[in-house]
């Protein structure tokens, strides 16, 4: 995908989070965003609302064609308040909690892979970033969308506790939740991510390595600001 040149002079600072789900991400981005007083985004929200429209537009998920026409007739903002809470609007709609249901965080997988949406999403993403000092968070962030970002990290931790983060976020929220399930739906997600063709999850060859397996939201954005 070719760089626009205003993403090749990029002035803003763009710094980039990716790795696979259940790492801390979307917690952690905030968390640095709201020290550094950059704005934030959540590039998987964008996948989740545009497979949010399809689901209800009926759209076969195999159909390439409408979903890449879908993306261009979509309008997705995404915006943060002070303490980097996260609405997302899909067309005139608020979607923020729709788009975290289990049947849009199935079907997200069949969206994303499809190039021509990637095309549209990561022009959105790039335009949004080189507008704002930014912390932006999802799968190839550091790759494809800002392969010159400032800072680029990328956050893994251990299947077993990144399970065990999604279920307690689940149970907060007053889910019923199925361990196995749950377990089970990860890894299959991940695997996806990493072998799908276009904007795999992958780590930048310059992005820094943490683990925050063990490690508190605090202990993590710690590392963070030393490196930035
Ligand atoms: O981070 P998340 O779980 O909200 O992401 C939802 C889905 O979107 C997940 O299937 C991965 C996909 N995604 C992607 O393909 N590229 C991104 N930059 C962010 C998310």
């Amino acid at each position: 995908m070719a760089l626009t040149e205003a993403n090749k002079r990029q002035q803003c600072t763009v710094i980039t989070i990716d790795g696979p789900a259940g790492a801390g991400k979307s917690t952690v981005a905030k968390e640095l965003a709201k020290r550094l007083g950059f704005a934030y985004l959540d590039t998987g929200a964008m996948y989740r609302a545009l497979t949010l429209k399809a689901l209800r537009q009926k759209i076969n998920l195999e159909n390439e064609k409408q979903l890449v026409d879908l993306a261009h007739q979509t309008l997705i903002n995404i915006t943060t308040d002070d303490k980097k809470s996260l609405k997302v609007v899909l067309d005139a709609e608020d979607v923020t909690e729709p788009i975290r249901s289990l049947e849009v965080t199935q079907s997200t997988f069949y969206v994303a892979r499809i190039a021509g949406v990637r095309e549209v999403m990561v022009q959105r993403q790039r335009e949004i970033g080189t507008k704002n000092n930014i912390v932006i968070e999802g799968r190839d962030t550091g790759t494809v969308v800002f392969p010159h970002a400032t800072r680029k990290f990328y956050l893994d931790a251990d299947s077993k506790e990144r399970a065990q983060r999604r279920i307690k976020e689940l149970k907060e929220k007053g889910k019923q939740v199925d361990e196995l399930t749950i377990a089970r739906d990860l890894e299959e997600r991940d695997t996806k991510d990493i072998t799908r063709a276009v904007g795999p999850l992958k780590k930048a060859e310059d992005a820094i390595f943490i683990d925050s397996t063990g490690l508190s939201i605090g202990q993590v954005v710690g590392k963070m600001l030393e490196y930035i």
